[in-house]
């Protein structure tokens, strides 16, 4: 038998809502997500929450918890004080359809901005044999589980709903350094486009999407700041720009 704590949940629609609250039994090793799945058991059978895997991977269950952005399958209850009232809230950057669950298409919007890996003409499958020193940088970003966390997390569009058009955020910084360090990819202009139409001029490097990030990926440090570097290296070095002065004459 396990002892019941307190809980906070916010319900509500697209109109407007408000903050609930439960008492819930909690048992040893339980996470946040048994915990909803137990009000919706005893008490709210309409909660709505969206989740899959329950082990971190599918990236489904991101939701607020005491005002942090996590996964609520990988956040264990006895990560509180035995007291702490847990609050329960949806993801703040992307509108909410229903209590926990929010339209996250801002992301598959971005996604499907972010040109794809363009091989070069005329490799035909099984003719280049990847090696992991091919790999070695780029295959921490493969660890993304696409919970958009790090974008709901990212000041530039958490607060400022105007910058979304321009800004495609973290998971898409890291998608577009993927690319760049790919030893097939033949765009060989990636973070000029990022810079010209990703946005990433937006990003001050406040590292918060790296924080957030369950898969522990070093999203500002691996991905953006190279990214970031590299473009500045070629616009505003002095030197390229003169190089450049003097081969256009
Ligand atoms: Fe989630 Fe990390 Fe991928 Fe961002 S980079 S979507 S935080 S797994
Ligand atoms: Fe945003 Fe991450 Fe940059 S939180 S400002 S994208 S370092
Ligand atoms: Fe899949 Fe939480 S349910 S990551």
């Amino acid at each position: 038998m396990g002892t019941k704590r307190h809980f906070r949940v916010w319900r509500g629609d697209e109109s407007g809502g408000e903050i609930q609250d439960y008492d819930v039994e909690v048992n040893e090793g339980e996470v946040v997500l048994d915990i909803i799945h137990r009000i919706q058991a005893t008490q709210s059978p309409d909660l709505a929450c969206r989740w899959n895997c329950k082990a971190g991977k599918c990236g489904s269950c991101s939701m607020e918890i005491n005002g942090m952005p996590k996964l609520g399958c990988m956040t264990r209850m006895s990560t509180f004080e035995a007291n702490e009232t847990v609050t329960i809230t949806p993801l703040r950057t992307f509108p909410v359809i229903r209590d926990l669950v929010t339209d996250v298409s801002f992301n598959y919007e971005k996604a499907r901005e972010t040109p794809a890996f363009a091989p070069p003409a005329g490799v035909k499958p099984g003719q280049y044999r990847m090696q992991q020193v091919d790999v070695e940088r780029s295959q921490e970003f493969r660890k993304c589980i696409e919970c958009y966390l790090c974008q709901n997390t990212c000041h530039v569009v958490r607060d400022h709903e105007e910058n979304k058009p321009e800004f495609s955020g973290p998971r898409f910084f890291i998608r577009a350094a993927e690319l760049d360090m790919h030893p097939l990819d033949a765009r060989t202009d990636r973070k000029e486009f990022a810079q010209a139409s990703m946005g990433l001029g937006y990003c001050n490097i406040t590292k918060c999407c790296t924080e957030v990030c369950p898969e522990h990926i070093k999203i500002t440090d691996n991905g953006i700041i190279p990214m970031k570097e590299r473009v500045v290296d070629r616009r505003y070095d002095p030197l390229v720009w003169l190089g450049r002065k003097i081969f256009r004459r």
